[in-house]
């Protein structure tokens, strides 16, 4: 580091020591099956494609869009049949995570995630200068919450906020209705309860909203509504925790072409419905193929990917081979506690499926 970088990083908060970045471009060159981040190639290209040129002809980029979203806002909250100021919109559903944060965290206070779970609660908290209390699902292959075990180990007043992922990423499971009202009902701060993937074969708990005015519902049409690349999240609550929301987000936080995107997908109900079939038919078929190849263990999913166990294989190798020979993107999850040796591929088209799944065998049959 240079004397001027020295300088410069004193200035700087620094909760990562430098270590950032997510994808290195040399490695996005040699992609020839995108299934690492569970983005919904199921959505037909067509269909979006199309839905875009006429998003194209309505919006005049030189005019700012609607501060916030209210339109938007309208057609989400009649879907979930809750009251229109029972939602904000956000520039993905990351930005949402770090609004729930920014809401309730500053340095001294802290914020629970349960462990495996989507690695940007913990960023999101260490960025807002907080506390991260990290707690455990129970052992792998169950991976299931234990809410007398969580309970008893927050502490109230620091542990401002918790954060729940049904279904969990990346383990892919959905945890059970009563235990999760057990903690959304007794945690005494507020819970953040991400539902990104319900629309894959889970249930909802929207209707749980009108029982807990301290949870929130977050949602990103990233996976089901295929719009990763456009940005979109929202949250969905009580009035007061919405509107206290709104306040933290800056004006125009959404950008005309995503907003008018968003609301030509959500009409989209038919093709959005088949979609799912679709992947949920496919992660079947898919999850029958990995339990068979000897040394490979699937978990059940609720999801559009599927978690795996390697015995015998070393996860990051295997990886590495799939990459660099067959240009397959998977993730390796060794790194989450009790995921050691395990990878997770997305459930995209037929073709990506089958590609993955006949690199897979080739690969381990000669290893
Ligand atoms: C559980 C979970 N929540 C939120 C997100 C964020 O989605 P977005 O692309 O809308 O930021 C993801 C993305 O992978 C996710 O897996």
């Amino acid at each position: 580091m240079t004397k001027k970088e020295s300088n410069l990083n004193q200035l700087i908060n620094d909760p990562f020591k430098g270590k950032s970045g997510f994808m290195p471009a040399k490695i996005k060159d040699k992609i020839k099956v995108r299934i690492g981040l569970n983005e919904n190639l199921a959505f037909p290209e067509e269909l979006i494609k199309k839905l875009i040129k006429d998003v194209a002809k309505k919006i005049d980029p030189r005019i700012y869009p609607e501060d916030y979203c209210d339109s938007l806002c309208g057609i989400i909250t009649s879907d979930y049949g809750l009251q229109s100021n029972q939602v904000v919109v956000g520039n993905g559903g990351d930005k949402i995570i770090d609004l729930m944060v920014r809401l309730t965290i500053k340095s001294g206070f802290s914020a629970v995630i349960i462990a495996p779970t989507y690695p940007m609660y913990e960023h999101a908290i260490k960025v807002q200068g907080g506390d991260v209390t990290e707690l455990y699902l129970t052992d792998s292959p169950v991976y299931d919450l234990d809410p007398d075990y969580i309970l008893a180990n927050i502490t109230p007043k620091k542990d401002r906020l918790l954060f729940l992922c049904s279904p969990n990423n990346p383990t892919g499971n959905q945890f059970d209705e009563d235990k999760l009202r057990k903690i959304i009902a007794e945690f005494p701060g507020i819970v953040a309860l991400d539902e990104t993937y319900t629309d894959f074969g889970g249930y909802s708990l929207v209707n749980a909203l009108k029982d807990y005015p301290n949870l929130i519902i977050m949602k990103s049409m990233s996976k089901f509504h295929g719009m990763a690349g456009m940005r979109l999240g929202f949250a969905l609550a009580d009035e007061f925790l919405i509107s206290r929301l709104k306040e933290l987000l800056p004006a125009f936080n959404v950008n005309i072409a995503s907003l008018e995107l968003a609301k030509l997908v959500l009409q989209e109900k038919e093709a959005l419905s088949k979609i799912v079939s679709n992947i949920v038919s496919e992660r079947e078929i898919v999850f029958k193929r990995l339990e068979a190849i000897d040394g490979i263990t699937p978990y059940k999913s609720y999801t559009n990917f599927i978690m795996f166990h390697l015995e015998g294989i070393d996860a990051a190798v295997l990886q590495q081979k799939l990459l660099k020979e067959k240009g397959v993107l998977v993730r390796n999850m060794s790194a989450m506690p009790n995921c050691e040796n395990n990878l997770r591929m997305s459930i995209t088209t037929k073709e990506n499926n089958l590609a993955f799944l006949n690199a897979l065998d080739e690969i381990v049959s000669n290893y």
